[in-house]
């Protein structure tokens, strides 16, 4: 069991690779393992995961392979490829597996058994060093501008969940026995992301987050009910409610 809490404090994008190693196959075995056994947001949606050499994609990193998502076009596909992927993110980091989510990057094969090519993460065997140490000194939004209400030492950890362009495109609201997260993207916001982008990325990462937040709920004790919605497009999106209780 691998324990994802603690692998949000060490975790960090790579994005260059350096004093790589090969990464053995029984590694590459169990990467394969972990990848068949992650839970999905939405299991209707049908989805591949699969490990190419990163010549095989326009990514220069540095990584030695590239871990392509392919998915069924069909409902928040975006999030639950976020979802998914997140969980690998995190398991990567647990095995000392240096790792990029890689959005501008294009792979080989843009279509996989009648499926979409969505999005990419990069990696390579790095030094334990090379990890992140201190992860207080990520740069993050404000807490108060993405967290409304009693944090329940959640709000503090889930903030660092990785975005592209480190774009936090979340807020979430804390009722007291239930919190509403948005997918929120403020109006006229400027960055080296071209626009058209913006909504595509957002949606993975919408999905990053909540996996992030949910691992934090479980470490502080506590048990939900979720329930996803259809992001409607609008500016600040309704995707997700959990019902929570504090386990005795
Ligand atoms: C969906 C997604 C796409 C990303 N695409 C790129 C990319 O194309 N190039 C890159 O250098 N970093 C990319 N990143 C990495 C982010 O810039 C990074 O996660 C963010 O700045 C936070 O930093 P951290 O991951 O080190 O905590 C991407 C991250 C996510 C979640």
């Amino acid at each position: 069991m691998i324990d994802f809490y603690s692998q949000i404090f060490k975790r960090k994008s790579f994005h260059q690779f350096k004093d790589t190693d090969k990464l053995s196959e029984e590694e590459l075995t169990k990467l394969r393992e972990f990848i068949a056994a992650v839970t999905p947001l939405d299991p209707s949606i049908r989805t591949k995961t699969i490990i190419v050499p990163e010549s095989e994609t326009t990514c220069e990193s540095g990584a030695q392979y590239c871990i392509l998502f392919y998915s069924e076009k069909k409902g928040e596909y975006l999030r639950n490829i976020g979802y998914i992927g997140q969980q690998i993110d995190l398991y990567l980091a647990s095995q000392n597996i240096g790792a990029l989510w890689f959005g501008i990057g294009m792979p080989e094969e843009r279509e996989l058994d009648g499926l979409e090519y969505v999005i990419m993460i990069a990696i390579a065997k790095v030094p334990e060093s090379a990890f992140r140490k201190d992860m207080f000194k990520a740069k993050r939004k404000p807490l108060e501008e993405i967290w409304h209400g009693d944090t329940l030492g959640v709000a503090e950890i889930a903030r660092f969940a990785p975005s592209a362009c480190n774009s936090q495109p979340w807020i979430t609201e804390n009722t007291g026995d239930e919190l509403t997260v948005y997918r929120y993207k403020e109006p006229g916001q400027k960055g080296i992301m071209p626009a058209l982008l913006t909504g595509y990325y957002n949606r993975i990462d919408i999905g990053i987050y909540l996996f992030i937040l949910e691992t934090c709920l479980k470490h502080e004790g506590y048990t939900f009910e979720r329930t996803l919605f259809e992001d409607d497009d609008t500016e600040k999106a309704l995707t997700a409610k959990y019902r929570y209780k504090k386990e005795k």
